[in-house]
């Protein structure tokens, strides 16, 4: 690397923005904030075996070639879960870790499929995560809710059932989305779990276009009618998705700690997020799977920003007006946010 391409540390007082300005999280999976420090002390409680003898030596493991590289240890990691209690503690951790970022508002995924296949009851799973979201409202102001995840490596009846499982907890999620391994797995597979889910209320997002090609994101808006893609940075393969995604600001949900470590690009340097956001598109920036990827939110915005050194303060700004923008809070509570934005950067930047 030559001395130019040295990324530099971000001026203070725009790391001072960066960390303290409010924003919201829409893109996090919960499974994927669990520390090795607490899977191996949920695997001591459970009395859950782990392949690996210490924290040091899983940590050592993460070492990522692509999304099923990591999936197939996100899983494992995941099998230590068994109690109300657990969901409770994993997502508590979460949020601690959320309010130190000024996090003031998260839509956090979970994946019950992971937990039900293994004889967890779905009660357990989504009573611990609300539970949880209750409390960080009551602590830390933090407004959360919770999207069901549907697994797309499984079968169309195993996500019809997963749904209908879910229905008595209806109250406690806001929405359905799409995750795990993308590649053969197109969105088209789950058209009628999804067309069930709108009819039910609920919103509807998917991951696309993060291994997968652009003709999945398309897919994913007109066939499963989302209204935000998870990742969807490949949408630069094709000009004109990206012409209607700014046109009809389509939020992306952009993980780029993720992106580097699943190798969707080779560096930070590489990441098209600064490119997006000049195109006009509503892109927000996001942590994925954290304990995973090497760093929460506000790491995401710091680690970008130093990347792109023509980042400033009124792309800090628009990043955080657009994760607010693409939230499902009411838009009184958006317009709340804005001010309190504002607030913020006058004061850290004005
Ligand atoms: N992609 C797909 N599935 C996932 C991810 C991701 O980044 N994280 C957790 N499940
Ligand atoms: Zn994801």
């Amino acid at each position: 690397m030559s001395p130019t391409q040295t990324p530099q540390p971000a001026p203070p007082a725009l790391r001072a923005l960066l960390r303290r300005m409010p924003k919201a999280e829409l893109h996090l999976h919960i499974e994927g904030s669990l520390e090795p420090e607490l899977i191996f002390a949920l695997a001591a409680r459970n009395r859950v075996g782990l392949p690996y003898p210490s924290v040091q030596a899983l940590r050592a493991a993460y070492a990522f070639t692509d999304l099923q590289s990591f999936l197939d240890l996100y899983y494992a990691g995941a099998s230590v879960l068994l109690t109300e209690q657990d969901f409770f503690d994993m997502a508590w951790a979460y949020f601690e870790r959320a309010a130190a970022d000024n996090v003031v508002h998260a839509e956090i995924f979970f994946d019950p499929q992971t937990h039900t296949d293994r004889g967890v009851p779905m009660a357990s799973v989504i009573v611990g995560l609300a539970h949880a979201c209750r409390r960080a409202h009551a602590e830390f102001g933090i407004s959360a809710s919770l999207i069901l995840c549907l697994l797309r490596h499984l079968s169309e009846d195993a996500a019809f059932a997963t749904l209908e499982q879910a229905l008595p907890f209806r109250h406690h999620f806001i929405g359905v989305g799409l995750d795990s391994s993308e590649r053969g797995h197109p969105p088209e597979k789950f058209a009628r779990v999804f067309a069930r889910a709108r009819e039910l209320g609920l919103h509807v997002v998917a991951h696309a276009g993060e291994e997968g090609p652009a003709a999945y994101i398309e897919t994913a808006l007109d066939v499963l009618k989302v209204e935000r893609i998870d990742h969807g940075v490949r949408c630069t393969e094709s000009p004109a998705l990206v012409q209607r995604l700014a046109r009809d600001r389509v939020p992306l949900t952009v993980c780029p700690l993720s992106n580097v470590k699943l190798r969707v690009f080779p560096d930070l340097a590489a990441h098209n997020l600064p490119a997006l956001l000049d195109a006009g598109l509503c892109v927000t920036i996001n942590s994925d799977d954290p304990a995973y990827f090497g760093g929460y939110v506000a790491q995401n915005y710091l680690a970008l920003f130093e990347a792109h050194p023509q980042l400033g303060v009124a792309q800090a700004r628009q990043l955080a007006l657009n994760s607010f923008e693409a939230s499902f809070a009411p838009e009184a509570q958006k317009a709340r946010w804005r001010r309190e934005l504002d607030a913020v950067v006058e004061r850290l930047a004005g």
